[in-house]
């Protein structure tokens, strides 16, 4: 496998802060996490034992040789419905990408390749219900935020009503209140009203939204353009905000710990947070994951000393002056201040499960799936019809985790799937290496077996009715769930981000970001640098190709950087021929199997969306297929099921700068930047990618 290559261009490096991200982002999305001491104080091992590793490996390749051949096989029997046709196999032999990859590069635009074309679909601020005034940046209000579509889009979730038109689902994942408000400073100085307005512009939106018809689509009833908002009936238009009343069910629903003052039952909580990535259903409904909580709430240091620990373990300040910098919804909503309402912290963290046919259902906090900083929730079928979701903890040193559900998936029944996700075992990953630990010395550079990587286990936490983590009740497990993985042993990872299953080959490959606090010595196989600073793609093999399995092998075919740089590595392709990419962050597949990654903290140049095929010859020829604007992170990204479009949300544009001084007034160019929802179609009508 080469490892040393000609090179292709100097590619000027920004150093990245943190993460890979601006100051900024990091206050108002994450509050600054990357910059104080990561949450995870545990003693878990950063390496498992290698002794026992050399022993088991045998059983574990033994089960690898029935497992490979069954992956295929058995394919998914259900992947998000964008992506239907699961495990259709034609990810095996040599799938390609055409496409003539991009340059890394800055620019206030979207960039795509030759050939293809791209237009907004949907902005902040764009009326999306009935009685929703146009949108106007001087005279902003929390009841027009409220009808209007709403602000930084991440995750985009897209179900097709028919040729023509389609669901679209958007998270709205925080705000950036300073390029939001002209001289806005922080949340203690803020007026109300804007504290109200960034309220309404959290949660996410449901629209209905129309292709334009470019007459160029190849075969019948196929058609070809880009997409916008629907006008006139939309029936199905909604908005979730962060007071949209939602139940909390599943077996932590009731507990103690989710009770509060307004809520005596512990059942009801308003609106949801922070919502990042997500998934769809299989029975067509949402998942829509709440990640960065913490950061809302204040009073922590007058909170019940013994809430304090578990607090802390979920970054929420416990500490010092907790109000500043912070956004100070408090102020308008007492249920956000911990030192009175301590347990409505606890209320927030879930995957959200939202039924986007009927905008007058309850969105359901799923405590099944566990409470963390999810970033996203994709699903597998197991071989027995059940349905595995995969979760991942997006903090450094926390960890990834499986959920798989009790009862079978009864096909094409929203109603009869409805409480799928409140029964079943929620699991946390633990890894192993198969190479000796002086081998990892942290550089990213290859061990002598060629490979980073191992096999693993996935350890059982809880059933919905019986706990598997000593100390811990069921409800506990579900409510403290880094609490209680930390003492089952997992293993501490690389900022979780996506994980998505290959409707190809059924592999499972999750975006590890970066993680720019690893020391050298805490570098271990599954997380090869210290310090990370531009992540890696971890792919998982359920043993026998089971999304059911307890056991699996992994290895990391990505380690991603500058290709120049030694320790970086694309599957063994050629890097010469690769492009540079860091902090992979969303997910997506197209029919063929090859992997879409879009990036959050790209270190050359504007954040984009990659490509790159995960199987046969041209494995790991990666190359970028977007760019988004300056200072924005690219969210989605999605491929329709017809394969003629991708969505992208670019996220965040004109970061670093402020209202007062723009660095982005994409896309509209009249003074400030909008988050926005982004189609990319081929001009010829070609799948995408092809
Ligand atoms: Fe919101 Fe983990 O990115
Ligand atoms: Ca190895
Ligand atoms: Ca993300």
């Amino acid at each position: 496998m080469p490892q040393s290559a000609p090179r292709r261009r100097s590619l000027p490096l920004i150093e990245p802060v943190g993460g890979g991200r601006s100051r900024q982002t990091c206050r108002f999305r994450c509050g600054d996490a990357c910059f104080h001491q990561a949450p995870n104080t545990s003693d878990n091992t950063y390496f498992g034992d290698v002794a026992t590793a050399a022993l088991s490996r045998r059983n574990v390749l033994r089960a690898g040789a029935v497992g490979a051949g069954a992956t295929a096989a058995a394919g998914l029997g259900g992947m998000a419905p964008a992506l239907a046709a699961p495990g259709n196999g034609r990810g095996r032999g040599n799938p390609r990408l055409k496409f003539e990859g991009i340059e890394p590069g800055t620019g206030d635009a979207v960039e795509v390749p030759n050939g293809y074309k791209q237009r907004v679909v949907v902005r902040w601020g764009d009326p999306v219900l009935p009685g929703a005034p146009e949108f106007d940046f001087t005279a902003q209000t929390a009841e027009a935020q409220a009808k209007q579509f709403g602000y930084n889009c991440d995750y985009v979730g897209f179900q097709s009503l028919d040729r023509d038109r389609g669901l679209l689902w958007v998270n709205h994942e925080y705000t950036n209140e300073n390029l939001m408000f002209a001289g806005y400073t922080d949340g203690n100085d803020a007026d109300p009203e804007q504290i109200s307005i960034a309220m309404a512009a959290h949660g996410g939106s449901i629209v209905e939204i129309r292709r334009e018809d470019e007459g160029r689509g190849r075969g019948r009833g196929r058609s070809t353009g880009g997409w916008r908002l629907s006008q006139g009936r939309r029936r199905f238009n909604r908005r979730i905000t962060a007071s949209t009343p939602m139940e909390l069910t599943g077996p932590a629903a009731g507990d103690e710990l989710l009770r509060t003052e307004a809520d005596p039952d512990g059942t009801r909580v308003l609106g949801m947070l922070n919502n990042c990535a997500g998934g769809m259903t299989p029975w067509g409904t949402i998942l829509t994951c709440e990640e960065n909580f913490h950061q809302y709430f204040v009073g922590g240091e007058e909170a019940p000393e013994d809430a304090k620990p578990a607090m802390a373990r979920y970054g929420i300040p416990t500490e010092g002056d907790t109000r500043s910098g912070n956004r100070r919804f408090d102020r308008v909503e007492e249920r956000f201040d911990l030192s009175r309402h301590p347990n409505e912290a606890n209320r927030f963290g879930y995957v959200v499960e939202i039924d986007p046919y009927d905008p007058d259902s309850t969105p359901k906090k799923r405590t099944m799936l566990g409470r963390f900083k999810h970033e996203g929730a994709n699903h597998r079928t197991t071989r027995d019809g059940r349905i595995a979701v995969y979760l991942g903890d997006d903090e450094r040193f926390d960890y990834i985790y499986k959920f798989v559900s009790k009862g079978r998936y009864r096909k094409g029944s929203r109603r009869g799937n409805s409480g799928l996700l409140d029964s079943g075992t929620l699991y946390v990953a633990k890894f192993r290496g198969d190479s000796p630990e002086k081998e990892i010395d942290g550089s990213g550079e290859l061990p002598s077996d060629g490979a980073f990587d191992g096999w693993g286990e996935w350890i059982p936490l809880c059933s919905d009715s019986e706990s598997f983590v000593e100390g811990f009740s069921v409800a506990e497990v579900l409510v403290h769930t880094r609490l209680a993985a930390d003492k089952a042993g997992a293993t501490k990872m690389d900022r979780p981000e996506d994980i998505e299953a290959s409707p190809a080959t059924g592999k499972i490959y999750c975006a590890l970001t970066n993680n720019s606090a690893r020391e050298p010595g805490q570098a271990d196989e599954p997380n090869p640098r210290g310090p990370n600073r531009y992540g890696h793609i971890l792919e998982i093999t359920e043993r026998h190709g089971d999304a059911a399995a307890t056991r699996f092998r992994w290895d990391v075919p990505i380690v991603c950087g500058n290709p120049e740089d030694e320790g970086t590595y694309f599957a063994g392709y050629d890097k010469s021929k690769v492009t540079a990419i860091s902090s992979p962050d969303n997910l997506t597949f197209d029919r063929q199997g090859n992997l879409w990654i879009s990036t959050d903290g790209m270190a050359w140049g504007n954040d984009g969306l990659f490509a790159v095929p995960m199987e046969g010859k041209h494995k790991g020829h990666l190359k970028m297929f977007a760019r988004v604007p300056n200072g924005a992170e690219c969210c989605g990204p999605l491929i329709t099921e017809d394969q003629k479009t991708v969505f992208i949300a670019p996220q965040h544009p004109g970061d670093g700068g402020s209202y007062d001084d723009p660095q982005s007034t994409w896309p509209d160019h009249n003074g400030f930047p909008r988050p926005s929802v982004v189609s990319i179609w081929h001009s010829r009508g070609k799948d995408i990618g092809s």
